[in-house]
């Protein structure tokens, strides 16, 4: 028996002549990731002289202000140019009615006026706006009690969250985050900024954020693990946020969420986590034109870091491939938890 030749003619076409060498890779390069495409993601707590670990997120710190501005001044030195920050108090200021999230004198607003006086417009700042860091029992929103059980009520939870937004934009935030999933938020907001003179603060919505397993690391961080019982209420509140956060088997729905947000004034939308949700991301990018954002959350940089921990992969490629991979599948921006680690270490080029 032979094996059939192949003819020449059948080899026209050789995609691989374009994968000879290096430089002839780069000319082929569809996708490509800058620093500044890169959002950093930070855990301010209020005081001076913190650097506390977190202990289920490798090399991320949450930091008092004093000890955040020279890691800023490093990022901006070397391209990055947006930060995201997540406030971290205290369990004895947590309420049922997380009021500590709108405290002009909270670590977010601190800290946005201390960042904005010593970088000035060089930084854009970025605010997750939130209740679940703030609420004794972790949840996004307000609780209500109804016959039928606790439920997270939406539209109650909409005038603190406004309120908190608003109180970041009076501390110098140039775009606020919003991540609780309440129907309706970014119309509130909008309409609460304007209202106050803050027609230039922009809304960067958590559109597209599912009820995922990989924010656990985060919730240690921002110790905001739901829990399901306090003192107020008789009956079990809901150990999860299934009821307003996304199921992970729906991209259509996906779709509707950010379809809502562009309507009602979001600039910027975004996918939540990324490399489980890269189709979701894909698909977005079809049916808008604003800009996307994607967050690699915290399981995902968890896995990446304990899977390179224990030498089965080489971090610097994973990373740089997962990084790739968003970007490929429609973000034009990346929350990362490696966003300062990748440009240090010289990751990406
Ligand atoms: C707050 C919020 C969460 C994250 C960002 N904002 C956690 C959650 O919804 O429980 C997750 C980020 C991460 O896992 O890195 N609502």
């Amino acid at each position: 028996m032979t094996t059939d030749v192949v003819y020449q003619d059948e080899l026209r076409r050789r995609p691989r002549r374009f994968r000879r060498t290096a430089a002839l890779r780069e000319l082929a390069a569809e996708t490509s990731l800058n620093p500044h495409q890169l959002v950093l993601p930070v855990f301010v707590v209020s005081g001076r002289d913190q650097i506390q670990p977190v202990s289920s997120l490798p090399n991320v710190n949450r930091l008092s202000v004093d000890q955040l501005l020279p890691r800023l001044e490093n990022a901006l030195e070397l391209g990055i140019r947006a930060v995201l920050l997540f406030g971290v108090v205290s369990s004895d200021l947590k309420s049922a009615d997380g009021l500590a999230a709108y405290d002009p004198h909270g670590p977010v607003p601190t800290a946005l006026r201390e960042i904005r006086k010593h970088f000035g417009t060089n930084i854009v700042l970025i605010t997750d706006v939130c209740l679940c860091a703030y609420t004794n029992h972790g949840h996004c929103g307000l609780l209500a009690e109804t016959p039928r059980g606790i439920r997270i009520d939406n539209d109650a939870s909409l005038k603190p969250l406004a309120s908190t937004a608003l109180i970041h934009a009076e501390a110098g935030a140039d775009f606020v985050a919003p991540s609780d999933m309440m129907d309706g938020r970014v119309a509130t907001i909008r309409h609460t900024l304007d209202k106050n003179g803050f027609d230039d603060v922009g809304i960067f919505s958590y559109a597209v954020k599912y009820a995922s397993a990989f924010y656990g690391p985060f919730r240690e961080a921002a110790g905001s693990s739901p829990v399901t019982e306090i003192k107020r209420f008789s009956q079990k509140i809901p150990e999860d946020r299934k009821s307003y956060q996304m199921d992970p088997r729906n991209v259509r729905e996906g779709l509707i969420e950010a379809a809502l947000d562009e309507a009602e004034g979001a600039e910027v939308l975004m996918v939540k986590p990324a490399l489980p949700y890269l189709d979701v991301l894909t698909k977005i990018r079809g049916v808008t034109d604003l800009p996307l954002a994607a967050y690699q959350v915290s399981g995902e940089y968890t896995m990446l870091k304990g899977a390179a921990a224990s030498g089965v992969l080489d971090e610097a490629a994973a990373v740089r491939e997962s990084l790739l991979s968003i970007r490929r599948a429609g973000a034009d921006l990346i929350v990362s938890y490696y966003a300062l680690e990748v440009l240090e270490k010289g990751w990406l080029f």
